[in-house]
């Protein structure tokens, strides 16, 4: 069902009335004022709905404030500029993905599971409410914000029984629209074998902010964490995955316990081979990488993601006061320019990929 502005209930109208898309769009800039809200209580989800984004109620011992049992996905819907608009004006990418890795989040961090098809029901009622939000060049998206924390007032270091689940939304610019430096993490690490790095845990990004600091103050844009165990081996950026070319050959570090499973990177390692190259996941020692940029060998590095889509790296640095330029991008730019003719509708995609709303 698509809600029209007729069918909305009047305080959802009234929110969305004169809302304008800021310019220059930004990232997270503007909040919609629309979310959409469930509970858990009694062991069963009530059915998600549509209501303002108002400050929600928390009683200052609740759980996920204390023990963090707090989870989220991040997605987009894009603006369908392909033949067939008529199917629907927006388009979801691969959201039964990220419903099966939200659970799988959901479950490690002691998280009732929910049905993947309410899930992706809450977004596309969302995203149909907010179409005006939607933006219209490519590469900007309405990204959505799927959440789910542990709602119970109680400082036992227990699960919580009762949880919120929100989606939140906003509409945005890619996350990086340059291309990128990166800061090789040398003293922090991101995830532990048997810990939380393969999922969206929220504590897993505010692990991050201290390390983060020196980064910035050396004017760079995102941490490349090594493995835990040697500092040696490259596992992903805070909010990427990553990739190295080597001439023809694509390579990414395999998925473990420590690493996220992107969508992104899925899609990447899916698409790669019909532009002519080798996709090899291994271990990457990040020597081999640093030897080789430093040989004037050809390398390119670049992450990817929901938020990011494909974010070339053009300077890779660290605390010992290496700086290394990587000047070239294309295939980074050419996989960029497949996914997003992908998530726009302008080009075919496996089954599943384009979700019209
Ligand atoms: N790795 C981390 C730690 C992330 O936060 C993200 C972003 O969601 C990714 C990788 C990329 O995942 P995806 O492509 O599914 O957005
Ligand atoms: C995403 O790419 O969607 C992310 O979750 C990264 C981020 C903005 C934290």
């Amino acid at each position: 069902m698509t809600l029209t502005s007729s069918s909305l209930p009047s305080e959802i109208a009234d929110r969305l009335r004169g809302v304008e898309l800021p310019e220059p769009l930004g990232f997270g800039r503007l909040m919609a004022p629309v979310m959409s809200l469930a509970y858990y209580r009694d062991g069963a989800w009530e059915t998600p709905r549509l209501t303002g984004l108002d400050p929600l109620q928390l009683a200052p011992h609740t759980q996920a404030l204390h023990y963090g049992q707090a989870i989220f996905e991040g997605m987009k819907a894009y603006r369908n500029l392909g033949d067939s608009p008529a199917d629907g004006p927006s388009l979801l990418f691969r959201p039964y993905e990220h419903a099966r890795r939200f659970n799988r989040s959901a479950a490690r961090l002691g998280m009732p599971e929910l049905d993947e098809q309410v899930f992706v029901r809450a977004l596309e009622e969302l995203v149909a409410v907010l179409e005006p939000l939607v933006p219209g060049q490519q590469g900007q998206s309405l990204y959505l914000r799927p959440t789910m924390f542990g709602a119970t007032a109680d400082l036992s270091v227990v699960p919580s029984t009762e949880f919120c689940f929100l989606v939140l939304a906003t509409p945005s610019d890619a996350f990086f629209t340059a291309p990128i430096s990166a800061w090789i993490e040398r003293h922090y690490s991101r995830a532990g074998a048997g810990g939380t790095g393969c999922v969206k845990a929220a504590g897993n990004y505010a692990a991050s902010f201290a390390a983060a600091a020196p980064l910035r103050e050396n004017g760079f844009q995102q941490l490349l964490w090594l493995d835990a165990v040697e500092h040696t081996y490259l596992e992903e950026f805070t909010a990427m995955n990553v990739f190295v070319r080597r001439g023809e050959t694509l390579l990414t570090p395999p998925l473990s316990d420590t690493i996220l499973a992107g969508i992104t990177r899925d899609s990447l390692l899916r698409l790669g081979p019909s532009f002519g190259l080798r996709m090899e996941e291994r271990q990457i020692d990040v020597h081999e990488l640093t030897d080789a940029i430093q040989a004037g060998e050809d390398v390119e590095v670049f992450g990817c993601g929901t938020g990011a889509v494909v974010a070339p790296v053009e300077l890779i640095g660290d605390e010992t006061g290496l700086r290394l330029p990587l000047p070239a991008q294309s295939t980074a730019l050419e996989l960029r320019k497949r996914l997003l003719d992908i998530q726009h509708g302008i080009t075919p995609a496996p089954e599943g990929w384009q979700w019209p709303v």
